[in-house]
């Protein structure tokens, strides 16, 4: 019988995860048929007993089900528990196994895809919410020289601070305290591209040699991406090779397999 998986979220229509799934499962012959669900937002955890009861093998959880889908869990990966956020279940009999693929998404195309090696350098990652929780863990463990958070309030950006001091050095302020540092790889994890605005940012934040990641991607430069382009980074990407990679980590905890992203993320630059 062929295995069944999903996208769950509100709203889901334009999701590319199904997409993005069925050429994974077409390039490594994997049986397995992929949609999405629309769950009401009162709604989740019944949405996904049900997908399970069904006969279900795994979800993606996507926006704004991702802190739900973590208290759902019954087990749950180190990366995951420290993210407070899920967005991959894999269903194992009764138990529900919660991991969190965004970093190791982040990560793998920074280093794999983007050839940018986070070792040794200095990281600053903007906003202090959901997005930006994901993905401190698997930056941390690639031991940068400095890991700066930067938050408009910025006591939100104290306290992951705070619960990540255990896994690294971190600092942390507003944008203002930034005045006169450089960073290597400057990460926006903010949700201000989605309002086509801007953390306030000083202009010389970005060192010789930057890398500078927005996490939203969409059609052009968002304006974050804008503002490093003039303001001397040199290489700009966007969040479309994370949505691939963290698809792949999804699929190969499920599959144990690991697809080639490369063709899926040339496919999708097409659309
Ligand atoms: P998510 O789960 O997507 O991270 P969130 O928890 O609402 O969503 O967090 C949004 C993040 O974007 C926060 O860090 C927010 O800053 P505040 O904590 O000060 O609210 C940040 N953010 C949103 N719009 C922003 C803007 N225009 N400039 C700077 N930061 C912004």
């Amino acid at each position: 019988m062929t295995d069944r998986y999903a996208v769950i979220g509100n709203p889901i229509a334009h999701s590319k995860s199904p997409l993005i799934h069925a050429e994974f499962a077409r390039q490594t012959g994997q049986d397995l048929n992929y949609t999405s669900l629309l769950a009401p937002l009162d709604a989740f955890a019944r949405c996904v007993r049900e997908f399970q009861a069904a006969g279900g093998k795994g979800l993606n959880v996507t926006v704004p089900f991702k802190q739900e889908a973590w208290k759902l869990a019954t087990r749950l990966t180190p990366r995951a528990e420290l993210a407070q956020a899920v967005n991959t279940l894999k269903f194992e009999g009764e138990a529900i196994l919660g991991d969190n693929t965004d970093g190791a998404g982040l990560v793998r195309d920074i280093s794999a895809n983007l050839g940018f090696a986070i070792q040794g350098k200095r990281i600053l990652l903007m906003g202090a919410g959901g997005a930006a929780r994901g993905v401190i863990l698997p930056l941390l463990e690639q031991r940068p020289a400095l890991f700066a958070i930067a938050n408009r309030t910025p006591a939100r950006a104290h306290e992951l601070a705070r619960l990540f001091l255990p896994h690294g050095e971190l600092c942390s302020g507003d944008y203002a305290s930034l005045a006169g540092q450089h960073f290597d790889l400057v990460i926006n994890a903010t949700s201000s591209s989605l309002h086509d605005e801007l953390p306030p940012l000083p202009d010389k934040v970005f060192a010789s040699g930057s890398l500078a990641y927005d996490m939203m991607y969409g059609k052009g430069l968002t304006p974050f991406l804008q503002f490093a382009q003039t303001n001397g980074a040199a290489q700009l990407a966007d969040g479309l090779g994370m949505l691939v990679e963290q698809a792949a980590e999804s699929f190969f905890l499920w599959r144990g397999v690991r697809p080639d992203t490369r063709p899926v993320m040339a496919m999708l630059k097409s659309l």
